[in-house]
């Protein structure tokens, strides 16, 4: 099966291009699913219902989020009304939502997707490799899951690759959310699992991870915060990463780096 996985998308740029991109990237590459990291959609703040609802109406299976997951408030009432919307499986006991979905795709296909916050340059979490690991052992790979997507969100490129190892073999992708910005290491480990530090975000790059750069640059030269960060309006790219596993055990067959629109240098998958 055909998977695309999209990292934080960043205000109304990032909203519209995966509007328009999202559908057209599904009918070209038949993605069977697609999972998309929505924790910078609404105004690079948060996630509210509505927005929640376009990410799913351009065909997102599965919407996650970090740690900016309830800085809109509603979030913390109709996340628990929205299956499709995840939150990190290891904030503190009685967070409202989950962490972890089982869903069936529309071509009858099993994926479990886990959204886990990091610990490092992060603030406190619980340890997001026992939690994910529970959630992996109580759906494994190959039996009631036929592809597992982990999305590891975090700052420090070494966690993620951390996390890649300790589910090496076990889940289908451990891709990293977070920084904003897409790492050029996307390969297969020996196991089987595809890793890549970060997707990249959905967002205007002509900008400071997605902010307009005027008031990021006064904070750096001057230490002072002198006003709200503004999302830039430019047009984005979409960055991410899709992947083609095996049927039978869920590992992964092929993948490719998924940059799209916007100033970024462009690539495309080359399996159709
Ligand atoms: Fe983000
Ligand atoms: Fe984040």
């Amino acid at each position: 099966m055909k998977l695309l996985f999209l990292g934080d998308v960043v205000g109304r740029a990032g909203r519209d291009a995966i509007s328009t991109r999202v559908p057209e990237l599904i009918a070209r590459y038949g993605f069977d699913c697609v999972v998309i990291n929505g924790e910078n959609a609404s105004h690079g703040r948060g996630l509210t219902e509505q927005h929640f609802e376009g990410l799913r109406a351009a065909g997102a299976d599965v919407v996650t989020l970090g740690d900016h997951a309830f800085d809109q408030r509603d979030t913390l009432t109709y996340i628990e009304r929205a299956p499709a919307l995840l939150r990190p499986i290891n904030m503190p006991p009685g967070t409202p939502g989950r962490g972890a979905t089982l869903i069936e795709t529309r071509s009858g296909h099993r994926v479990l997707v886990i959204n886990a916050l990091g610990r490092v340059f992060m603030g406190p979490a619980d340890d997001p490799f026992r939690a994910v690991e529970a959630a992996v052992a109580a759906c494994p790979l190959g039996e009631q899951a036929d592809a597992i997507v982990v999305d590891f969100h975090t700052e420090a490129t070494s966690e993620i690759q951390g996390m890649g190892h300790f589910l090496d073999g076990r889940v289908s992708l451990v891709v990293g959310t977070h920084t904003h910005i897409p790492t050029a290491d996307a390969r297969v480990l020996k196991g089987g699992t595809a890793l890549m530090a970060d997707a990249g975000m959905c967002g205007d790059y002509d900008s400071v991870i997605g902010v307009d750069p005027e008031e990021p640059l006064n904070r750096f030269l001057t230490g002072i915060s002198g006003g709200r960060f503004t999302p830039a309006e430019g047009e984005a790219t979409l960055c991410g990463i899709a992947i083609e596993t095996e049927a039978r055990t869920g590992l992964v067959l092929r993948l490719s780096p998924v940059r799209v629109g916007g100033v970024l240098a462009q690539v495309l998958p080359d399996f159709s």
